[in-house]
C-alpha cells in the first residue's frame, strides 16, 4: 500500500509548483552559483570531507551551450585549485555534447582535463541513462589516451557493467561505481534490490583487485558493509579507494566513515539548471516527497 502511494506521489511531482519543490530540493544543491559551491566545500572540508563539483544541467541540444558549460567548468577548476580546497569535477556527458556530436564532447572535455591537469585535479564523467553507456565509455578511453586524471562511472543495475568494467581496468581508469539512477528496461537492468547490491560489492571487488582507485557511491549500508569487507580482505590501502555520498543525503553514514579514516568525497551540484537534478532525488526518496505534496495541499508534515 505505501509502495502504491509512494508511486502516486512521485507521479505527482511534475505538477508541483516548481517554488515548492525547490524549497524542499534546497538539501540536494549547494545554490545557483560557483560562490555557493566554493562555501559548501568550504564547510564539507571543516567536517573532513573532500568534494566533487557538478555544474548542473544536462542532455544539451545546442553547441553555444556546450560551450558555455565548458567555460564554466574551466572557472570551476581554477577557482578550486585557487582556493586550496581538497575538490575536483564531475562532468555529465551529454551537457558537453555527447548527444549532439561524441567529438564536440571530446573537445570539450579534453579542454577541461588539459585545465584541470595543469592544477593536478582528477575530472569524472558521470554515466547517464543507457544509450549514453557505450559513448561514455569511448570518450572516456579516448580522453584516457591523452590525460591520466579522467576516470568515470559504473552503474550497478546495468548487466553489462561486470564485463565494462574489465575494459576500464586494462586501461587502469579509476571508476566510481553507483547503483545507477535512471529508468532502464529489465532486459538491461537488474530490478532485484539484492541482484543489485550483489553487483555493486562484485564490481567494487574487481575494480580493487586489479588495483585500479576506486570510488564507491552510496547510502546504503549493506553496500558500505560488503565494500568495507572487500577491502579488508584484499588488504587495501586508504590511499586506494573512497567512499561517495550525494550532499544533503545521510550526514551520520558520511560521518561515522570519516571517524573510521576513510576517505569520503560529497557531490556538490550548483546552477540554475537544479529541476531535473533534484526531482530525481525526491523520486529517490518518497517521504521527502510526501511532504512536497502535504505542503502544496497546505498541511502540516506527513506523520512519521
Ligand atoms: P539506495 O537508493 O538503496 O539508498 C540507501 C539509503 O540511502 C536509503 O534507504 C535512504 O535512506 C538513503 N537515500 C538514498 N537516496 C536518498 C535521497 N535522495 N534522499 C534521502 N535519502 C536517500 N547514478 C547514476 O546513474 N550515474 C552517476 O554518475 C551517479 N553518480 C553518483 C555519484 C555519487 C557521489 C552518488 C552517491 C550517487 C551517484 N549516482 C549516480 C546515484 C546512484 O546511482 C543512486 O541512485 C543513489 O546513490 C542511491 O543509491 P544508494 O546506493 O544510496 O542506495
Amino acid at each position: 500500500m505505501t509502495a502504491l502511494f509512494d508511486r502516486l506521489v512521485v507521479s505527482s511531482l511534475p505538477f508541483v509548483p516548481k517554488p515548492i519543490v525547490r524549497s524542499f530540493a534546497a538539501r540536494y544543491v549547494a545554490g545557483n552559483t560557483l560562490e555557493d559551491a566554493i562555501s559548501t566545500i568550504r564547510t564539507l572540508a571543516s567536517e573532513g570531507a573532500m568534494a566533487t563539483v557538478d555544474v548542473l544541467g544536462e542532455s544539451v541540444t545546442q553547441r553555444e551551450q556546450t560551450l558555455a558549460t565548458r567555460a564554466e567548468y574551466l572557472r570551476v577548476v581554477d577557482a578550486l585549485a585557487a582556493s586550496g580546497l581538497p575538490a575536483n569535477v564531475s562532468i555529465k556527458p551529454t551537457a558537453v555534447g555527447l548527444s549532439i556530436d561524441p567529438a564536440l564532447a571530446l573537445e570539450n572535455c579534453a579542454a577541461i582535463c588539459a585545465r584541470a591537469r595543469d592544477h593536478g585535479m582528477f575530472v569524472r564523467l558521470d554515466m547517464e541513462d543507457s544509450p549514453h553507456t557505450d559513448a561514455t565509455i569511448r570518450l572516456t578511453l579516448d580522453l584516457r589516451k591523452e590525460f591520466s586524471n579522467v576516470g568515470t562511472v559504473l552503474q550497478a543495475y546495468l548487466r553489462r557493467s561486470l564485463a565494462d568494467i574489465g575494459r576500464l581496468e586494462d586501461a587502469g581508469v579509476n571508476v566510481r561505481v553507483c547503483k545507477g539512477i535512471y529508468i532502464e528496461k529489465r532486459e538491461i537492468a537488474y530490478k532485484d534490490r539484492g541482484a543489485i547490491i550483489e553487483n555493486f560489492s562484485a564490481l567494487v571487488a574487481k575494480h580493487l583487485a586489479a588495483g585500479c582507485y576506486t570510488a564507491i557511491a552510496t547510502h546504503d549500508e549493506a553496500c558500505v558493509q560488503l565494500a568495507l569487507a572487500s577491502i579488508d580482505r584484499l588488504r587495501i590501502p586508504k590511499d586506494r579507494y573512497e567512499f561517495q555520498m550525494l550532499l544533503g543525503v545521510d550526514p551520520v553514514l558520511r560521518k561515522s566513515l570519516i571517524d573510521a579514516g576513510h576517505r569520503l568525497r560529497v557531490y556538490v551540484p550548483y546552477g540554475r539548471d537544479w529541476y531535473a537534478y533534484s526531482t530525481r532525488r525526491l523520486k529517490e526518496n518518497p517521504a521527502i516527497a510526501r511532504h512536497v505534496l502535504r505542503s502544496m495541499a497546505g498541511l502540516g508534515p506527513a506523520p512519521a
